[in-house]
């Protein structure tokens, strides 16, 4: 099963994960990251503002999980915004290196095979960061979607939609297609390290980590991993009925197995 890892903040959450990509990077200079959007990642991208703050990035690689279709890249919250405004200009990436699917329509039913075959050609992905959405989905892999599933488009369900509506003017706004890692590509990052924070995400959070194995709570493939590490705060795990013995063993854990 996952590790868990109950902290007292998405805070601290940012920093734990942070501090694990620091002792990546340490290692290999151009490590390859899985570089999640949305809000749950904001902290461990402040986090290693701070942390690699001087250092040369200018190796580092990296893969992002998704992007909207026939978004304009330029759009401020097309995932090629937000990952270049988030992680690439703060932590002084190179561009050429991090990658975002292609939205564009034209072409579109190549971009999938074509992003993992990028993602092949790196070597794969060293650490995959993760959100959660409230109805289970990691990347945009939606309920129902395969274990198997390569980079592909999907629909986005209409709870996404509305969950990602703030981030435009309307819902209307809100692109209706996606083009998303898909839950086989996710499994074969070497780490995976899943975060949530709030009450919210504390049913998806249950499922995902302690629920049954189903394409219905695609977060529930992380199950299938041999290195996966969920970062909950305290409301995120308060669902979580083994959350004493993740506390236990945790505390208990050597430092120099990190995470
Ligand atoms: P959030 O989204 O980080 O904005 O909560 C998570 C997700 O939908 O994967």
């Amino acid at each position: 099963m996952a590790e868990v890892v109950i902290v007292e903040s998405a805070a601290a959450a940012g920093e734990l994960v942070a501090e694990e990509i620091a002792r990546l990077i340490a290692r290999r200079s151009d490590a390859v990251l899985g570089l999640a959007t949305g809000s749950t990642p904001l902290p461990v991208y402040a986090a290693l503002r701070n942390r690699l703050a001087g250092a040369d990035l200018s190796h580092v690689r990296g893969f992002a999980l998704d992007e909207y279709v026939g978004i304009d890249p330029a759009h401020p919250e097309s995932y090629r915004s937000v990952i270049t405004r988030e992680v690439v200009e703060p932590l002084g990436l190179n561009p050429a290196l991090v990658h975002v699917p292609d939205g564009a329509e034209d072409g579109i039913e190549h971009a999938g095979a074509e992003y993992d075959a990028k993602i092949r050609a790196a070597g794969g992905v060293d650490l995959q960061i993760l959100g959660i959405g409230t109805d289970g989905h990691i990347g945009f892999n939606e309920p129902g979607s395969s274990f198997a599933s390569r980079t592909r488009v999907k629909t986005l369900t209409a709870q996404t939609r509305e969950d990602n509506a703030r981030f435009f003017d309307s819902i209307d706004q809100v692109p209706m297609h996606c083009i998303t890692q898909g839950l086989g590509t996710i499994l074969e990052a070497r780490h995976l390290v899943l975060l949530a924070y709030g009450e919210g995400k504390a049913d998806a959070v249950a499922a995902a980590v302690e629920g049954p194995l189903t394409a219905f709570v695609p977060g529930s493939a992380i199950q299938l991993h041999p290195h996966a590490t969920v970062v909950v705060d305290e409301a995120a795990a308060s669902k979580l009925r083994l959350a004493d013995y993740y506390r236990y063993t945790f505390e208990n854990k050597p430092a120099w197995q990190g995470i």
